[in-house]
């Protein structure tokens, strides 16, 4: 099947919910996507961009192209070894699995990463995810969590609020 990568644009926030919700469907958290398409545009084709999207798209059986998987990341920083890349969502529709788009998404992000001299990418994977952790592991990703003993935390937004300046009256 004939697919193509490319760099996200903002007519494709439309799309990348959709994948969004889906992967979340898959992982039974879908409950906990509150984003909407506007934040997604402002967030990531603004003059700041929080993120950034490879989209994987098949010409459809009309003439218009179909987006069947994304990747979503953005560029962290390791104060021990320096720039990292950090893939935040990876996803291809079911029925679209197995034919290879996975592991493109994969290579162009390898690419990005030599090109910006990153020295690894992070991802954090759920734990009952077992076919996308053994996906990983094949191609020789680490399990830092059972390997370095490394939690995975988060203040919420209460905890945040209780934290920062509390607001003038
Ligand atoms: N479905 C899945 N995998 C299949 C299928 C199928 N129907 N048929 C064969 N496979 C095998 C392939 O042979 C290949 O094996 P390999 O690892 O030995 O090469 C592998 O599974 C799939 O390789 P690709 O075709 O290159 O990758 P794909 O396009 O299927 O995408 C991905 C991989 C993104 C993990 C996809 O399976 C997926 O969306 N899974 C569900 C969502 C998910 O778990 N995403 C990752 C979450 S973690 C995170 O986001 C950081």
């Amino acid at each position: 099947m004939e697919y193509k990568l490319r760099k996200a644009e903002p007519k494709d926030v439309s799309d990348i919910l959709r994948l969004v919700k889906e992967l979340a469907k898959y992982e039974e958290m879908e409950h906990q996507v509150t984003l909407t398409e506007k934040e997604l545009l402002e967030d990531g084709f603004g003059d700041t961009p929080f993120y950034h999207c490879i989209i994987a798209e098949i010409q459809g059986e009309t003439s218009n192209p179909k987006v069947v998987g994304f990747a979503m990341y953005y560029f962290t920083y390791d104060p021990w070894v320096g720039k990292q890349l950090y893939l935040e969502e990876f996803y291809v529709m079911d029925e679209y699995r197995g034919l290879g788009i996975g592991s493109e998404i994969l290579r162009h992000l390898s690419d990005l990463a030599m090109k910006t001299r990153c020295t690894g990418m992070m991802f954090v994977v759920a734990e009952n995810n077992e076919p996308s952790v053994q996906f990983y592991k094949r191609r020789g990703a680490e399990d830092l969590s059972q390997e370095e003993g490394w939690r995975l935390f988060r203040f919420d937004k209460d905890s945040l609020v209780k934290m920062a300046t509390p607001a003038e009256e």
